[in-house]
């Protein structure tokens, strides 16, 4: 019994000497560890006769319970005792200033902000807003906008293609808006997701379509995906002096100044008979284009009549219709306001050039509280 009593006091001697819980675990474990003085104590109890394990087994077992519970207890203090030290060390300063709220400081992309901008005008004006898919099929890319087989304005587009499928047609990204004008047209003789046809509708028509295109082109001004704007308006009509009023009205507004010159010049493209492009008059002496003052002019965007014979691809009849239609770059807009110079930047995800350029979340476009402020 008196080696009982010796294992007893140095086992509480160690307990109280412990200074932590970690030091006060390795007491736990040299006792009533697998391999502890007190287990292996627990383990001769088999080797006795039942005379003796009579009379030591109750012994050893209440060694293991006392040491068990003086072990607990020693615990819960030092527990106690660490949390006092770390309470009086620990300060929480309560003139600290909040760190500002999501809200604050999450900012809008430049292109979602000209999207909205884009909308906020066109809607004031009466337009619907449509929307049409990336993956495109070549009839709706090409040949529904009265690009000929095998043209070479196909491969002007640097277009991406899909591999053909099973009965050799190839799906392709987008290279421009302008197949979703045919998807409008188109609604009522094409079954198309009706997702994509929410402003769809009987002409008389007036959309815009913002979108993302695709063409393989990489540099300052280029970048593989892009965001392009469409316009469309088909009524019996309709004719080239709203289309100019109505891109005047959108420049003003969108560039925020009280007047724009703008210059068109013959162009071509196989989805509009006339075609133009549309400069904007500009000065550009100083170290950025300003829209709307000076004697130089910026090219901005296309347009036209629709081509009759996008009308009869879209299931509508060009004796009775005629519309017509535009098309521009969003990030360039974007660029031109805002001044960023180089487009590869829009679509690298670096969060200082997002809090530089970006636009607070709540600020939103509107013609009467203002487009960009
Ligand atoms: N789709 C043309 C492009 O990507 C832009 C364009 C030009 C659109 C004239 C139009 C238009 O609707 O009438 O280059």
């Amino acid at each position: 019994m008196s080696d009982l009593n010796a294992l007893s006091t140095s086992i509480r001697a160690a307990i109280a000497e412990a200074g932590d819980e970690t030091a006060l675990e390795a007491v736990r474990i040299a006792a009533l560890g697998k391999k502890g003085s007190i287990s292996a104590l627990l383990a001769t109890l088999g080797q006795m006769s039942p005379d003796e394990r009579k009379e030591k087994g109750p012994a050893i077992n209440g060694l293991k319970t006392e040491i068990a519970a003086a072990i607990e207890e020693r615990r819960v203090a030092l527990a106690a005792e660490a949390l006092e030290k770390r309470l009086a060390s620990e300060k929480v300063d309560v003139t600290l200033p909040l760190r500002p709220a999501p809200t604050a400081t999450g900012r809008v992309h430049p292109v979602s902000q000209v999207i909205d901008e884009i909308t906020a005008i066109f809607s004031d004006m009466g337009f619907a807003i449509a929307e049409g898919p990336d993956i495109e099929t070549d009839y709706y890319n090409f040949t529904a906008l009265n690009f000929p087989e095998g043209h070479p304005a196909r491969e002007m587009h640097d277009t991406f293609f899909f591999q053909p499928d099973a009965d050799g047609n190839r799906k392709l990204l987008r290279t421009h808006t302008s197949p979703v004008q045919v998807r409008v047209m188109k609604q009522t003789n094409e079954k198309v997701p009706a997702k994509w046809m929410s402003a769809a509708q009987e002409p008389p028509i007036r959309v815009v379509i913002p979108g993302r295109t695709y063409r393989n082109d990489s540099d300052q001004t280029h970048t593989p995906m892009f965001h392009q704007v469409e316009g469309l308006v088909i009524d019996k009509g309709s004719h080239i002096g709203q289309l100019r009023w109505v891109l005047e009205e959108f420049l003003k507004a969108f560039f925020e100044v009280e007047s724009v010159k703008t210059r068109f010049r013959p162009s071509f493209f196989p989805f509009t008979e006339p075609s133009m492009e549309v400069d904007v008059q500009c000065d550009r002496s100083g170290n950025e284009v300003k829209i709307g003052e000076g004697n130089d002019w910026l090219e901005i965007l296309g347009c036209g009549m629709v081509h009759p014979n996008v009308i009869t691809n879209a299931g509508l009849d060009p004796d009775v219709y005629q519309g017509f239609a535009w098309g521009m770059g969003i990030d360039r807009l974007a660029m031109l306001k805002y001044g960023m110079p180089d487009l590869r930047a829009f679509f690298d995800a670096d969060k200082r050039w997002l809090d530089h350029y970006g636009f607070r979340p709540f600020d939103l476009p509107t013609l009467f509280g203002g487009l960009s402020n």
